[in-house]
């Protein structure tokens, strides 16, 4: 039986200061992201058939998963794999939007100053916990929010870039001014994984 592991970042905490500071990074990986992985495996133990899918799967068909651990697999694979994801959707260099994904971007929004507006406003008005994210539904372009640790993978959606608007991604720097970590967020997109999930599903 394989366990679910807390992934390395493919970066230093420090490596995204000044958006994103070191010690909410820090803690974000270290004790946030650990929980969710620990109390997934956890939620798994006696099921152990349950661990040769990818935790993707699992969420994907979230509905399959015996009832009795549904809501703990939903809360913590939720925070497992959106936590992943998210990591991965960052980057320490500023990064241009590949061409293809952009001009569907503009197509789709307006222009990628509109897409950005859209996308900061989905991230600030999600009440209480949760994410925004850009998802291909259908081929389209789409600008979703999810309450807690939901994925829009239950959905059939396919998420391109999310963020986390949980008090625990922003607190430590930016007290309760979620408008001003949502502004910093666009300086460490990681646009080139954006791009390649992106060409990989469209
Ligand atoms: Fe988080």
């Amino acid at each position: 039986m394989e366990e679910f592991q807390l992934p390395k970042l493919p970066y230093d905490y420090a490596e995204l200061e000044p958006h994103f500071d070191e010690e909410t990074m820090r803690t974000h990986h270290q004790k946030h992201h650990q929980a969710y992985t620990d109390k997934f495996n956890a939620a798994l133990k006696d099921h152990p058939l349950l661990f040769q899918k990818t935790a993707e799967e699992i969420i994907t068909n979230i509905n399959e998963i015996p009832e009795e651990i549904r809501t703990a697999v939903k809360n913590n694979g939720g925070g497992f794999i959106n936590h992943n994801f998210f990591w991965e959707s960052l980057s320490p260099e500023q990064q241009e939007i590949p061409e293809e994904l952009k001009k569907l971007l503009e197509e789709t929004f307006g222009s990628i100053d509109e897409f950005k507006e859209k996308f900061s406003e989905a991230a600030l008005t999600q009440f209480g916990s949760g994410w925004a994210w850009l998802v291909l539904n259908n081929g389209n372009l789409e600008i979703v929010k999810t309450s807690n640790q939901d994925s829009p993978l239950t959905e059939g959606k396919i998420p391109l870039l999310n963020i986390d608007v949980w008090e625990h991604s922003y607190y430590l720097k930016y007290k309760n001014r979620r408008p001003d970590y949502i502004k910093a967020f666009w300086n460490v997109v990681n646009w080139e994984k954006v791009s390649k999930r992106f060409l990989e599903n469209k």
